[in-house]
């Protein structure tokens, strides 16, 4: 007797950025962030759970390589947490009868999980967030569980804190919350894709190497250690989400690119603030950057009238860049890219372009 649940999962792309934790084993943050959800077809990690009677232990298969569960708190915790709430359903004798429950006491039966990603694990590509995410919903599918999204994104926060934010499409908010518990510390949809449909992301995969510092405890070192750190988690995070949110509902790009780029630019500072300091961009990246605003100060040609911001870059715990578009613009850049950056010319540099610049 066995049951089954499968998922996929997409990756999600900060634009105001998580980094710091007030609680490491919750998994509570120091400040709320904001992101877009990329499409599933490009970036994502499939999972599937399978429940039996016979199976002896929890285990997990990461890339074909099996993980130790009960090595690993952030795992062991977010299957326990779900593990309660189907064992609450178990025993809540409204519910049993309509489910049947009974002869199938899951929560008390050992899973196998097998987890793929179709993109580099630990380069600077969230693969926690979609990892986590992917866990959690076919844990939640699995069991039958009758939590909400939001619900649910308190459990995958547990494992990865961004893997809260990919448990809904669009444009999403991780309201950091203040509650030592984490009841209030959750994700929701600021906007589906559908609100800004022509909002696209370029993925350019600067390396693919497995990065330096974790995210972790790069962030564990911030906090301890930076000064500019206590400044932008107080004034500025917030200023910051509120105006993104309004050019988010706006259709306000200018001041979207804006945003994303300082938010990217000073996560960037602060972890050079951070003692001993992390560098996760490379020269690749920071050509990126320049181009980016090349890109934007561009003249029209015959009107010399300037051309606006039409680009935005962010980059996370590695040199891998996204670059945020409206999709009337995104050729134009797939072009200057390609231009600046033919493969032949820098080996380490490959784009999952054209059709990976989706948002979900
Ligand atoms: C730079 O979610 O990977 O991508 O909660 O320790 O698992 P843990 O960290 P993680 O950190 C992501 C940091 C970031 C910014 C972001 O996604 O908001």
């Amino acid at each position: 007797e066995e049951y089954e649940a499968s998922v996929t999962s997409p990756v999600n792309i900060a634009v105001i950025k998580y980094w710091g934790k007030r609680d490491s084993d919750l998994i509570l943050p120091t400040n709320s962030s904001l992101s877009c959800t990329l499409s599933q077809d490009d970036l994502h990690t499939k999972t599937t759970i399978r429940a039996s009677r016979l199976f002896e232990a929890d285990r997990l298969w990461l890339n074909g390589v099996e993980e130790q569960v009960a090595t690993s708190k952030r795992l062991s915790n977010c299957i326990a947490q779900a593990r309660a709430f189907r064992k609450e359903l178990e025993t809540n004798s409204q519910v049993v009868e309509t489910i049947a429950t009974k002869e199938r006491p899951l929560s008390e039966w050992k899973l196998h999980i097998i987890s793929e990603n179709n993109f580099p694990t630990a380069a600077g590509l969230a693969s926690s967030a979609s990892g986590y995410a992917a866990l959690v919903q076919a844990l939640a599918n699995l069991f039958e569980l009758t939590l909400d999204q939001t619900e649910l994104s308190k459990i995958s926060r547990l494992g990865s804190g961004s893997a809260c934010r990919s448990m809904f499409g669009g444009f999403v908010e991780w309201r950091g919350g203040e509650s030592p518990s984490g009841e209030d510390s959750y994700a929701y949809c600021v906007a589906p894709q559908s609100h800004w449909p022509s909002m696209h992301a370029l993925v350019l995969v600067v390396s693919d190497d497995k990065k330096g510092t974790s995210s972790t405890s790069g962030m564990s070192t911030t906090v301890n250690t930076s000064t500019l750190f206590a400044e932008r988690v107080k004034s500025i995070v917030p200023k910051r989400l509120q105006k993104i949110k309004e050019a988010i509902l706006s259709h306000d790009f200018s001041t979207f690119a804006e945003i994303t780029m300082q938010d990217s630019n000073q996560f960037h500072a602060v972890c050079m603030d951070t003692y001993p300091p992390i560098f996760y961009m490379n020269n690749t990246s920071k050509a990126i950057v320049h181009l980016v605003h090349l890109f934007n100060s561009q003249l029209h040609p015959e009107t010399n009238a300037p051309k606006g911001i039409r680009a935005a870059y962010t980059f996370d715990a590695g040199p891998n860049a996204v670059i945020y578009a409206e999709e009337q613009h995104i050729k134009e850049l797939v072009q200057l890219i390609s231009y600046f950056f033919p493969p032949a010319k820098a080996q380490s540099f490959r784009a999952y372009f054209p059709d990976a610049y989706k948002i979900f």
